[in-house]
């Protein structure tokens, strides 16, 4: 048996679906451990495209079993509607195929009004460019112990006392400090209530299924969300989510020992994006980084927000490979760059006439990065079709190679296309 974590290495959007979505394949269980419905994970399965947001991308395989750990933040409404989808394409859910951890907090309406709020109060320069999805809210109040959990709503009188005391101090921020309406007590009460009812059987004990699951040897295999950039406290704070996304936090948003970790799997996307704000030094704002939004599709998966492009960075491909340990890189879009004359990665950056091989700590310095380029000769074949290392051009293996050079990393998959099949396969991480 072995278990398997899956990180997205830059700022989200690597493609952490399609590759969770084929690994499955190996694996019994699939669990999400940290984030929300802010994260948008895209699969494309025999040409039908579906996107997931709380639901792991394992769900489409009928025979497994999806897991939703106690370090996700849940919008109930959000996870009935992506269930309801799941049974009206033929694929229903039920709690033999989903377990939800009674530790994972959920996302309330004020913690979404919040979010909202307190973005539109932040000066230009200072907005995060968030989700807007109460993400930030709803873990702080977890922080803050003043959250509600899953298992919360299954016990009325404890749900009550927990919603009135929110209610009272949320209806406060709301209104005094955001010049906001009041929400309603009674109405969030009704409504979580109806969500309590559908959701009870599937709530339970995350962390004794996993630890059964795993001494009877079955493959478990763990879906970050977002990306190592977007880490709270790895990534360019405050420009980030606010959940740990490195996989460290697989064992801690999921109730699973470290010891048990196999192999991390980073997800590598062939060049850069990133949504909403914050520093990004390979960013392109020239045809080149329009061109590779437009070849790309790179639109938010959850807001639909245009995503910036920019060059490789190997600077963020190396934090990422030292803060999760990762063993293999699955490097995606490589398709893309198809038709590109020439290709540039970041190998360092430049400030102040000081060079910087790591994240600098402070957001100042990092957003007046400069990166140092090196550049390589691009192909222009279509390798959509590749299946095979072999099939590649050989400058296509080329910039392989230098990303394995440059990030001590081997390469365990390949993806040319959004399909399930468009993958080349070079390892499979469960087989030891
Ligand atoms: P995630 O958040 O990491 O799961 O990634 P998203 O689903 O938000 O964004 C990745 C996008 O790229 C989706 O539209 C995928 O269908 C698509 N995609 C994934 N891998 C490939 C690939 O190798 N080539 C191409 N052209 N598209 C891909
Ligand atoms: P997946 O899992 C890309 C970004 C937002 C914003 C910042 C904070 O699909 O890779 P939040 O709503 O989390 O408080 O927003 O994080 N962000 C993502 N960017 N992919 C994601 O998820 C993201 N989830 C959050 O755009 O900049
Ligand atoms: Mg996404």
């Amino acid at each position: 048996m072995a278990n398997v974590v899956i990180v997205g290495t830059q700022w989200g959007d690597e493609g952490k679906g399609k590759v969770v979505d084929l690994l499955t394949n190996y694996a019994d269980y699939v669990v999400r451990f940290q984030g929300g419905n802010n994260a948008g994970h895209t699969l494309v399965v025999e040409g039908k495209q579906y996107i997931f947001h709380l639901i792991p991308s394992g769900i489409l395989y009928e025979n497994k079993k999806c897991m939703i750990g106690n370090g996700v933040v849940i919008d109930p409404a959000i996870l009935l509607s992506e269930m309801n989808e799941l049974t009206e394409a033929g694929l229903p859910v039920s709690p033999e195929r989903l377990t939800i951890s009674q530790n994972a907090h959920l996302i309330m309406p004020y913690h979404k009004l919040l979010d909202g709020a307190s973005e539109s109060a932040k000066k230009d320069g200072t907005k995060i460019g968030t989700t807007g999805r109460g993400i930030g809210p709803c873990y702080g109040d977890k922080i803050l112990r003043s959250g509600i959990k899953a298992g919360d709503i299954l016990d009325e009188s404890l749900f009550r006392e927990k919603l009135r005391e929110n209610i009272d101090e949320k209806n406060f921020l709301l209104t005094t400090k955001y010049g906001a309406k009041p929400i309603s007590f009674d109405e969030i009460l009704a409504a979580y209530l109806d969500h309590a009812e559908i959701l009870a059987p599937y709530i339970g004990n995350v962390s004794v299924e996993l630890d059964r699951a795993r001494k009877a040897g079955k493959h478990i295999l763990f879906e970050g969300a977002q990306g190592t950039q977007l880490d709270v406290d790895h990534g360019t704070y405050p420009f980030v989510t606010s959940s740990n996304t490195i996989s460290g936090n697989a064992c801690t948003g999921s109730g699973f020992g470290p010891s048990h970790i196999d192999q991390v799997i980073g997800i590598l996307k062939a060049y850069t994006t990133r949504v909403g704000e914050g520093p990004f030094p390979s960013e392109l704002f020239d045809e080149t980084g329009e061109a590779l939004q437009k070849k790309g599709g790179e639109f938010g998966a959850t807001t639909g927000r245009k995503r910036r492009c920019g060059w490789l960075d190997a600077v963020v491909a190396n934090e990422a490979v030292r803060l999760n340990g990762i063993t293999g890189l699955a490097i995606t879009k490589l398709d893309v760059l198809s038709g590109e004359k020439s290709l540039k990665t970041a190998v360092s950056y430049e400030v102040d006439g000081k060079r910087y091989e790591a994240m600098p700590g402070n957001i100042r310095t990092t957003a007046r990065l400069k990166p140092v380029y090196e550049e390589m000769p691009g192909w222009q074949e279509d390798i959509s079709k590749a299946r095979n290392i072999d099939d590649l051009p050989a400058k296509a293996r080329d910039y392989i190679k230098r990303i394995e050079e440059l990030t001590e990393t081997p390469t365990t998959l390949l993806s040319v296309g959004p399909g399930r099949e468009e993958t080349i396969l070079l390892r499979n991480p469960f087989e030891k």
